[in-house]
């Protein structure tokens, strides 16, 4: 019976249903990712750079024999090993020598690979205080994440992520970036399906099932939904509109009874609060 599933989905959506020994890969890398994005964030200050922080992340990626994913990924090749995404930049915003300030707030982004297999999170936070308006763009993100990953079981529609987030964003009046979509995940850094994170109705609603690995990673902006891509690095996505934009992801399995949340740190590493991330670096 699950032999015939994960042929099934391999032949018509190309989506491979993972394994026992290939679920137990994926959830390490994913927490080693978490580790990692944890350590990043507790770093985040003003006066660091993002550069500072992509070299951090490349140290603990030894630390933990993990290779970082995005590094030399695409074309043109991503020339760091984390994506750092401050204020108006959407996603894939590269590390640079600008120093934070308060009030900013910057995306970290990191795809670790252990023994092969990938984990992929990222989280937005605060750097010292921020407005109203960019608190509301954070929590609409969060909000949406969790109420869309609350949907995942087998059985579900893939489309219903969309349209939870949908319904977060409208309610705190924020926008969905269509423009980037959430991905397949496990065995490479980005497979089928594609996660549309805006209301969607697709002709062929896939249904989710045991053994699927995918990330969830809503891209929230304050003003206009359009993104563009910056045309000298060919990677940092922006709003058009510079209206500040805020995202969250997990890397997430969908169980025989419902979900797990494979980005996730053990309790003793604590800062899994997000709340706390919004307002300041505390030490647990
Ligand atoms: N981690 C990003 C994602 O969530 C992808 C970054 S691609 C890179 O899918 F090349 F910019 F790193
Ligand atoms: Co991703
Ligand atoms: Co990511």
């Amino acid at each position: 019976m699950i032999e015939t599933l994960h042929s099934l989905y391999k032949k018509k959506h190309n989506i491979f249903l993972k394994t026992q020994k290939q679920i137990i890969g994926i959830r390490h890398a994913s927490r080693v990712a978490a580790k990692i994005l944890n350590l990043l964030c507790k770093e985040v200050r003003p006066g660091i750079t993002t550069k500072e922080l992509d070299l951090m992340s490349l140290e603990l990626h030894k630390m933990f024999s993990a290779v970082p994913a995005p590094l030399g990924y695409g074309q043109p090749p991503f020339p760091a090993s984390i994506c750092t995404s401050i204020n108006d930049v959407i996603c894939h915003g590269i590390p640079d020598n600008r120093p934070l300030v308060e009030g900013d707030i910057i995306n970290v982004d990191v795809t670790s690979i252990v023994d092969g297999y990938y984990g992929d999170l990222s989280r937005t936070v605060v750097v010292k205080s921020c407005s109203e308006d960019a608190y509301r763009v954070i929590e609409a993100s969060y909000n949406s994440l969790k109420a869309a990953i609350n949907v995942c079981r087998p059985g579900a529609k893939l489309s219903q992520i969309g349209n939870e987030i949908q319904k977060v964003a409208d309610s705190l009046g924020c926008s969905v970036v269509h423009q980037f979509v959430g991905h397949g995940i496990g065995c490479h850094f980005h497979e089928e399906p594609a996660i549309f994170h805006y209301a969607n109705r697709p002709k062929v609603d896939i249904l989710m099932q045991p053994g699927m690995t995918f990330t969830i990673e809503p891209m929230i902006n304050l003003g206009l939904s359009e993104a563009v891509v910056d045309k000298k690095d060919q990677w940092t996505a922006r709003t058009t509109d510079g209206s500040l934009s805020a995202q969250f992801e997990h890397t997430i399995l969908i169980t025989s009874t419902g979900h797990e949340i494979l980005t996730l740190i053990d309790a003793k590493d604590a800062y899994e609060g997000v709340p706390d991330l919004f307002i300041d670096q505390k030490t647990h």
